[in-house]
């Protein structure tokens, strides 16, 4: 969850390195830190907090040099403080790293270095990289990386820079994301391609146990046999600006008005005979007898709407599991069932444990996956990559517009592939999903009323999300966005629930958000709402079938009018806005919510 960066080049790495920081902060933001090594040897500054406090710090006290590598954590082993931010330099002073990742041995190695007299300074798992890699050199820093990662279990990527070998940095990563970037004036690592978009758009991806070699004029790589491996550059099609803030005032704002770009691209790259489309064609969808899908908070969410669309087109059964869940519970699967895996960034550590899971029992699997190289788009038999373009914001919203529309290409193909729906009734089901980025482009125009209604919501201590039917399953993601990004505590229920138990919960100004797309059930969840409103809540009322009119209890925002199985990406807009400007309001840094990282690479 942490971001690695290193860079060796013409250039001072000192500003390449913040910037790409800037750009990695997203996946954690404890601390950071920078390691320069230069004649003097190593210059080290971290500092617990925000970049912005290191780079107050580097103004301070300023250091140069054309090799370096920096760091952001997201704190697991040690909680957050100077000395605990990386980069870690070992006690003799001759090898620095930055480590992403967890090293469950760490203990036993400590142990074992304390014991030959060397101090650790830091709580740290990542700490002993460092003590160890030094206690193995012996003149050849290559071989001393195999010997240290062959000492270490649990995950890692890793950036190394060693005193005896100035003109070298090293790389190499396990379970953890790592690229190499190539650029004119010096080459690169980093967690992932925003960092270096600036610079490159030629990046290598590494495979576990991979060794990267960088020098200021090219890379070479080896394996653990110390065998030199070619690799292939690829050439990365986003925009430098698809990382940038553009004038927003947030990448989260920016990041949901790209939506119908983003929606439109995902759909082309099925329909207009894209790479996603040959890989739905390719799959004989016959041979399974269920689908399961799998993710987390969003993707798992996403999941959730899917189930409702590939049961009523492909009547198929499907399951949808938590991801963090699957592989504890001894699943029910075996080759004839598809596992289908949802994952904006690809290297979501509980994700990738299903699909392996899944993969070991025999099942089929399909990732649909944003970020191109990564490890779970690498290691499913079929990957269908959504093409929302760089997510900054922690809080997804392109990225799950992206994949609820491939969700719903991917149903209405299997669905007409299993005699389910003719063809001339597949064409009209895609022509629906093509009017998706239209009718999202004209909801963008006009925030005004959810923007000044969020205004009012503030104060609120806890707000419900109601729905029934696919307007449940949008309702939870709507609960999730809001609670990670304005810290008000939010719960979804089916409308059908609240007697049951939650209707308790309601008292003199709850705020209850109802969401109405699926129009054969509007007069149940009416009086789910007039049911709340007698008891004292507020409602906020979403839909395109609404009939009641608005009073002071009840707000309403009317959406365009849509088949009900593709209603949550217009719905989903509405929440996404709401908790935005909820948070907004309340002065709260969204792109960075407290204790959350974009990239959640830990179990
Ligand atoms: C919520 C959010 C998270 C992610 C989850 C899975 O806004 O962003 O709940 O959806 O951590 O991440 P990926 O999709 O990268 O596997």
């Amino acid at each position: 969850m942490c971001g690695i960066i290193g860079y060796i080049g013409k250039e001072n790495a000192v500003p390449i390195i913040l910037d790409g920081l800037k750009r990695l902060e997203y996946r954690g933001y404890d601390s950071a830190g920078i390691a320069i090594m230069n004649e003097k040897g190593f210059e080290v500054a971290k500092q617990k907090g925000r970049l912005t406090a290191l780079e107050e710090l580097i103004k301070q006290r300023p250091i140069k040099g054309y090799i370096g590598i920096g760091h952001t954590r997201w704190a697991t082993h040690g909680e957050p403080s100077d000395i605990n931010s990386h980069p870690h330099v070992g006690s003799k002073n001759k090898i620095a790293i930055v480590h992403n990742g967890i090293i469950e041995n760490y203990k036993q190695i400590k142990e074992r270095l304390e014991q030959k007299g060397i101090k650790f300074v830091s709580q740290t798992d990542s700490e002993v990289i460092a003590q160890l890699a030094e206690y193995y050199y012996n003149g050849d820093i290559v071989e001393t990386v195999i010997k240290t990662a062959n000492a270490l279990e649990g995950s890692y990527a890793l950036g190394i820079m060693c005193l005896d070998e100035p003109n070298k940095l090293i790389a190499i990563k396990k379970d953890n994301p790592l690229i190499i970037g190539v650029a004119e004036h010096g080459n690169f690592i980093a967690s992932d391609v925003p960092a270096i978009l600036k610079h490159t758009n030629r990046v290598y991806y590494l495979n576990d146990k991979e060794i990267a070699v960088l020098t200021k004029s090219g890379v070479e790589f080896y394996n653990m046999d110390r065998e030199p491996i070619y690799k292939e550059p690829e050439i990365i099609t986003w925009s430098v600006d698809s990382a940038e803030k553009g004038g927003y005032e947030h990448f989260m704002l920016k990041e949901i008005m790209e939506q119908p770009r983003a929606i439109r691209d995902t759909i082309q790259s099925v329909l207009a005979n894209g790479d996603n489309g040959k890989v739905i064609e390719s799959l004989d969808v016959t041979r399974f007898s269920k689908f399961v899908i799998t993710g987390c908070g969003s993707a798992y969410n996403a999941g959730v709407v899917a189930k409702y669309v590939f049961e009523k087109l492909c009547r198929v059964p499907v399951e949808v599991e938590l991801a963090s869940e699957f592989r504890y519970k001894d699943p029910i699967i075996d080759n004839n069932t598809l596992v289908i895996l949802i994952s904006q960034s690809g290297e979501t550590a509980d994700t990738i444990a299903a699909m392996r899971e899944a993969k070991r029992r025999g099942a089929v699997t399909l990732s649909i996956v944003n970020v191109m190289g990564s490890t779970i788009a690498k290691e499913t038999d079929y990957t269908l990559y959504t093409m929302a373009g760089p997510e900054i914001a922690v809080a997804t919203t392109k990225a799950f517009s992206a994949q609820l529309v491939m969700l719903y290409l991917l149903a209405v193909t299997f669905a007409r592939k299993l005699g389910k729906l003719s063809d001339e009734e597949e064409r009209k089901l895609f022509s629906e999903i093509a009017s998706l980025p239209d009718k999202v482009s004209e909801m963008l125009k006009n925030v005004d009323t959810i923007q000044k209604y969020a205004t009012t919501c503030v104060g609120y201590k806890s707000i419900f999300f109601i729905g029934r039917n696919i307007d449940y399953a949008i309702a939870l993601e709507g609960s999730l966005k809001l609670k990670e990004i304005s810290y008000i505590h939010s719960e979804a229920y089916a409308g059908g629930e609240l007697k049951h138990g939650t209707i308790s919960l309601i008292e003199d100004n709850t705020l209850v958000v109802a969401i109405s797309c699926c129009e054969r059930l509007y007069e149940k969840i009416y009086s789910n709402v007039e049911q709340v409103i007698s008891r004292g809540a507020k409602v906020l009322f979403i839909g395109n079938c609404i009939k009641a009119l608005p009073g002071e209890k009840l707000e309403i925002v009317n959406i365009p009018v849509i088949n009900e199985l593709f209603s949550p990406s217009l719905s989903v807009i509405i929440l996404q806005l709401f908790s935005y400007y909820v948070a907004a309001n309340k002065g709260l840094d969204i792109d960075k919510p407290r204790n959350l990282a974009k990239s959640v690479t830990v179990e």
